[in-house]
């Protein structure tokens, strides 16, 4: 596992009796166990921090065991738990929902050892958070395999001087992705300049990109260089490239055909030599269709195609992220908590998250101002835990109510999150997706 060399950090307290096949197997992926019998008194003998967590085995089921794991969990709040259950174990009685609240991950007989593993190495000196890390593009975290591809397929690209539009979701890493291209590039050691297109007026758009002389409109007191031609021997990246308008477009693709721009109020042609990333959220085939945007620029930018994949289709990313943002947080601020609960841990994977990782930084910082103690709890990221929702068998509400959650989700999603639009599609009035949102906890703001 590659843990770090310094001080031994790596016991686990095992309160109950570990098998021999449990112990041997955690011995040797390195970690030493320290049994704490369920009938002793005392605390789970922590010395020096070596306890990196605590694991409270419930396969007994002796009230007795229960008790104490109850007492433990709470003295002990600092330190991750995990609890292990056996399959009769009534996981759905109030006392046992609310310890494997308490924990970060909970198993069931007979034990997953590997993942466990995995469970306790993210407690073991943040080497997890290091290894989602690939040193050549340190912005992109994330060790799923949707991420090994998407930087497999960004080494590939880095070196191509070709256009490449990337597409995803807002919040997935677009501009973090054009930023690692650039700097995988030839070009790394030029400038990198990113437009916003959708956010200029349309009346600069084009003196924004190409530039302007003195004199080619009111105002224009003197000649101005464009981005294109002052980011000279580097990447432009257009943000929201559905949003360009038609004139620009026509502009943008002579460009991207001779490699020469004319600034606005000269008919000069000078050569730019600049790499070309887009992006955009909105689908530039439908644009295309609807006429708003130029079919033969559509194809010459979609040559090279980056879909960032979506923070839910990332499995167990989520989790590396939500420590990463967290750790980060306290070494700005300061915050009691230090890790997440197991049911907010089962939150955030259940959670579809439209606004993906941006939304997850948001809610990680909130939680982390919010929290008094050390482990974050679902209500802090203000997200419903599922286990609590699935130990109960679900009742015909509760699926309405999930199902209606996941119309209004999706609706607003396909809408971009355009409050009007939404409310045409579901035929209801906007008043009614605003108390829609309110009640399944959708926020638009975080999901824009
Ligand atoms: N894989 C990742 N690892 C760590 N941080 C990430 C990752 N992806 C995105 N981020 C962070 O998430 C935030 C949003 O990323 P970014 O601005 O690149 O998204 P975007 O797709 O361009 O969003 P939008 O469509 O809203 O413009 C940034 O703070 C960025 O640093
Ligand atoms: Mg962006």
């Amino acid at each position: 596992m590659g843990r770090g060399t310094g001080v031994a950090r790596h016991c686990v307290a095992w309160l109950g009796q570990p098998t021999a096949e449990e112990s041997g197997g955690l011995a040797r992926a390195g970690w030493s166990v320290r049994v704490v019998a369920t009938d002793a008194e005392g605390g789970i003998g922590a010395c020096g921090g070596d306890v990196v967590a605590a694991l409270a085995d419930l396969r007994g089921g002796e009230e007795e065991g229960l008790r104490r794991a109850e007492r433990m969990v709470a003295e002990h709040s600092g330190l991750p738990w995990i609890a292990l259950i056996a399959p009769e174990t009534p996981a759905h009685e109030p006392r046992v929902v609310r310890l494997l609240a308490g924990c970060i991950d909970f198993f069931t007989s007979p034990l997953d050892l590997p993942r466990l593993l995995g469970t306790l190495a993210r407690f073991g000196d943040g080497v997890q958070a290091a290894s989602a890390q690939s040193p050549d593009m340190p912005g992109l975290l994330g060790q799923s395999a949707a991420m090994d591809a998407l930087r497999a397929t960004l080494r590939k690209y880095a070196p191509v001087d070709l256009p490449v539009l990337i597409t995803g979701e807002t919040g997935t890493g677009k501009e973090v992705a054009a930023r690692a291209l650039h700097r995988l590039s030839a070009r790394a050691a030029r400038p990198f300049a990113a437009i916003n297109c959708g956010a200029l007026p349309p009346s600069l758009v084009q003196s924004e990109l190409f530039g302007h002389e003195r004199g080619a409109f009111t105002g224009a007191s003197a000649r101005r260089l464009g981005h294109i031609e002052s980011a000279a021997g580097g990447t432009v990246f257009l943000d929201e490239i559905g949003d360009l308008p038609l004139d620009a477009q026509t502009n943008l693709l002579r460009f991207l055909q001779e490699g020469t721009i004319e600034r606005v109020g000269s008919s000069q042609s000078i050569r730019a030599d600049v790499r070309v990333l887009a992006a955009t959220h909105v689908d530039l085939e439908k644009a295309v269709a609807a006429g708003r945007f130029r079919a033969d620029l559509y194809y010459r930018l979609n040559v090279l195609r980056l879909p960032m994949p979506p923070l839910r289709k990332r499995g167990d990313d989520v989790e590396v992220l939500a420590q990463h943002f967290l750790d980060d947080f306290r070494r700005q601020h300061g915050s009691r908590a230090r890790a997440f609960s197991g049911a907010a841990r089962r939150a955030m994977r259940a959670f579809a998250w439209p606004g993906n990782v941006r939304e997850l930084i948001n809610r990680v910082q909130r939680a982390a101002v919010v929290a008094e103690a050390a482990l974050i709890g679902a209500a802090e990221l203000d997200l419903a835990d599922p286990a609590a929702i699935r130990m109960v068998p679900a009742s015909l509400d509760c699926t309405r109510v999930a199902a209606e959650r996941d119309a209004v989700l999706a609706c607003l999603r396909e809408s971009r999150f355009n409050v009007s639009e939404c409310a045409r599609r579901l035929k209801v009035s906007r008043v009614t997706v605003y108390r829609l949102c309110r009640k399944h906890r959708l926020t638009l703001a975080e999901m824009r």
